[in-house]
């Protein structure tokens, strides 16, 4: 896995100022394959954007990878529909991993035909290694071979003193092009190569942390701004004031969770943490303060992934809060059942805040199908997009990457994204794939939508993240990813509006959070890679048609080439984000020792799993299987969700969308009635 230290060192030396070799046009018997998208997101400081610097010396060698597509994918949603539409004959059916695997394993002839194509080209058999997971082709070859091969010109790239190498766009020859998923490098950069007279300033610590939404914190100026509303006779003293402090009890009332769950064993629900880390004492407090049931010390089962260790002290600089948050949520709901924590990636990853991949280490250890198997298995890890192991520096994760190393859990919440334009739609595509699987399997995953709008903070907690394009700056609308992805379920922000009480109706979360959040409100909007799957398509006809929000759009190509075109700023043939939303504002909780006042999505998708969890136990009672995929049932029952009508989420210099009647693209469907939705899915096979 990984690059070798040789290749590296070998284009290190390779690497020469010079501007020479020119191609023609490719031949007719290729075709475009990939080229980059847009300028990425945020980029206000136009320092920290990658230049595009020389020619690669033809003579260096290039680490080439090459990604192979996996058999069968275009049936994966018919698929997933037959086991997740409540109108299916095999409703509720799920599959194994076996024959989930078997059923999306690469054909041998996808493999073939790149081997046998590399053959010809005069590359030597003994030359070419095969990964692990055998989805990808790795060969060592020198520059000018490989821009022969995809017609293409690699440049070098730099920002800050760090040099990265890849191409605008490349071809394959046609007959490849359905076999080959994409190469690294390539329109996505390399990882960092080493340029000796451009030394990296060594300083990693400062960036912050990646990829969490991270709930924030409203700051005490703000808070002291808030009133305490008059008195409802008709509410007991700890549902008087959740507009401004919102606990588990505040939960229990406005979506009538029950206070029994029945645990029920391998119902244990499951959240996703990365970087952030949760400390025990924080636990504690608040088990202390709002579920004294709950004795001290209890904590989720820590399933490690590559790495990845948990607890820390309370006052570690990476317990910023996430963990925290995620665990108090889902552990009060669903106690006596127990929980599991999956954490992802060594500290040296988490810390250094640059690679854009950061779930599919979490992925390859769901499904051994994902990183390797017994024949042409599906897929893996994307050099360069995600950090190889093992991680041999100091502190690093010096074992091998783990691959089904956990079985599934039924439900699995994830309160981390970034924005989708981040990641090339081809890796985005492999990816959202493996999410239907575990949808097939019976999983299902929750992800909060972001807390920026209709867009996504590029890098810290900032409120950019707006796309450039077709000739527009900074003025696109940016969804993220994965919630942009069909197969997961995207989870919304509402709030109390201050002055209100559980006994009326929420808006979306939208609240100044003071500088950097000033406009903190529930992410939403339209893929830009992804075309609205069919269990969407009538709700968003529907939308459109009644409540259309009347800014310019376009529809994005096959490609996502052609985003910002004739000044729109959404794809109007997009998935549309989120599905449903949950209560994100004024959460009571502990962080490093000190109670706080906390915001975001990142709320929403820990108060579903415990929501899906204890509907899941209650059909496991009576013999039934878990219910997987929701969304085609929740858009099929509407009634079940408390539609939100009120707010907004303004970004990029525009008013964003408002919550209307029906499904919109701040609140999707809505919030959860638990009554409702327990006797829906009791209802269900
Ligand atoms: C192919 O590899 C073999 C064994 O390493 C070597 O003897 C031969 O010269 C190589 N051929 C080419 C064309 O590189
Ligand atoms: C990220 O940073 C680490 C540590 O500095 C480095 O080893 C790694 O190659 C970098 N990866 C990418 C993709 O930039
Ligand atoms: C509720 O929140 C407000 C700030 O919004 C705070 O002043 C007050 O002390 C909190 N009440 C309780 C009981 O914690
Ligand atoms: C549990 O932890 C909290 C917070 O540290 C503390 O205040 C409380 O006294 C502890 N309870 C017990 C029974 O130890
Ligand atoms: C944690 O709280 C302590 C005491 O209030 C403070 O000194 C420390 O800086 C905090 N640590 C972090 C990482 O915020
Ligand atoms: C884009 O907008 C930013 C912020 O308003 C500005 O600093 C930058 O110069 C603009 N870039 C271009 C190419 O117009
Ligand atoms: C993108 O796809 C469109 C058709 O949808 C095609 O016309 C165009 O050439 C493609 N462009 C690139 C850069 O791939």
């Amino acid at each position: 896995m990984g690059y070798s230290l040789r290749a590296l060192l070998v284009l290190t030396a390779g690497i020469a100022f010079t501007d020479s070799s020119v191609h023609g046009l490719p031949s007719s018997s290729y075709v475009l394959h990939e080229t980059r998208t847009p300028t990425g997101t945020g980029h206000v400081n136009s320092h920290r954007q990658w230049k595009r610097g020389s020619r690669l010396d033809p003579h260096a060698i290039i680490p080439l990878r090459i990604g192979l597509a996996q058999s069968n994918i275009h049936l994966g949603y018919q698929k997933l529909m037959e086991v997740s539409d409540p109108s299916s004959e095999t409703f509720g059916k799920h599959l194994s991993q076996d024959e989930v695997h078997d059923l999306f394993a690469p054909a041998h002839e996808t493999f073939d035909a790149v081997h046998s194509w590399l053959l010809e080209s005069g590359v030597n058999a003994s030359d070419i290694r095969q990964y692990e997971n055998k989805g990808w082709l790795a060969i060592d070859l020198p520059v000018s071979h490989v821009e022969d091969l995809f017609q293409t010109q690699y440049h070098e790239h730099e920002r800050e003193g760090e040099l990265k190498i890849g191409c605008d766009q490349y071809y394959v020859p046609r007959h490849l092009s359905e076999h080959i998923d994409y190469i690294v490098p390539g329109v996505k950069l390399s990882p960092p190569v080493v340029k000796r007279s451009l030394e990296r300033r060594g300083d990693t610590s400062s960036r912050g942390y990646r990829k969490g939404w991270r709930p924030k914190q409203m700051p005490p100026d703000l808070l002291s701004l808030t009133k305490k509303p008059p008195t409802t006779p008709k509410l007991p003293a700890d549902l008087q004031d959740c507009a401004r402090n919102f606990t588990a009890v505040c939960y229990r009332a406005l979506y009538q969770i029950p206070e029994t769950s029945h645990p029920v064993a391998g119902h244990e629900p499951a959240v996703y943490e990365s970087g952030d880390t949760f400390a025990q004492g924080d636990l504690d407090a608040y088990f202390h303060k709002y579920a004294p049931w709950i004795a001290n010390g209890t904590h989720p089962k820590i399933l490690s992934v590559d790495g990845g260790e948990a607890p820390v002290a309370p006052d570690s600089e990476f317990n910023t809060g996430e963990s925290d948050i995620d665990i108090d949520i889902i552990q009060t709901l669903v106690w006596p059942q127990t929980m599991v924590l999956y954490q992802v990636d060594d500290r040296l990853y988490t810390t250094a805040n640059n690679y854009s991949g950061f779930l599919n280490h979490f992925l390859d250890a769901l499904d051994g199908s994902y990183c390797h198997s017994t024949a042409f298995g599906i897929t893996g890890d994307s050099p360069g997009i995600d950090p190889p192991y093992p991680d041999n520096r100091p502190g690093g994760y010096d074992g091998k990457a783990l691959c089904g190393a956990y079985k599934p859990n039924k439900v699995i919440s994830i309160s981390y994204g970034e924005g989708e334009i981040d990641v090339p739609k081809n890796y985005f595509e492999r990816q959202c794939n493996e999410w239907l699987k575990l949808g097939l399997q019976g999983s299902t995953v929750l992800v909060s939508s972001g807390d920026f709008g209709v867009a996504m903070p590029p890098e810290s907690d900032s409120a950019t993240g707006c796309i450039s394009g077709s000739g527009q700056n900074q003025t696109i609308y940016n969804p993220g990813n994965p919630v942009s992805c069909p197969y997961l379920t995207s989870v919304g922000a509402t709030q109390l509006e201050p002055g209100t009480t559980v006994l009326d109706a929420e808006g979306a979360m939208q609240t100044n959070l003071g500088p950097g959040a000033e406009l903190f409100a529930s992410g939403g909007g339209f893929s830009n890679y992804f075309p609205a799957p069919e269990y969407q398509k009538a709700t968003l006809s529907k939308y459109f048609a009644k409540h259309d929000p009347g800014h310019p759009y376009y529809v994005a190509n096959a490609n996502a080439s052609n985003i910002g075109e004739n000044g729109g700023i959404y794809n109007r043939a997009g998935r549309g984000i989120p599905d449903i939303s949950a209560n994100g504002a004024n959460f009571r909780a502990f962080n490093n020792g000190t109670e706080g006042h906390w915001f975001g999505t990142s709320l929403a998708a820990p108060l579903w799993a415990s929501i899906i969890t204890l509907i899941n136990q209650e059909r496991a009672r009576i013999g039934k299987g878990s219910v997987g995929f929701i969304n085609p049932v929740l858009y099929a029952n509407t009634d079940a969700l408390t539609d939100i009508k009120q707010g907004s989420n303004p970004n990029c210099g525009t008013s964003g969308f408002t919550a209307v009647e029906g499904w919109d693209p701040v609140t999707g469907l809505g919030t959860p009635k638990y009554p409702s939705l327990l006797k829906l899915w009791l209802e269900l096979p």
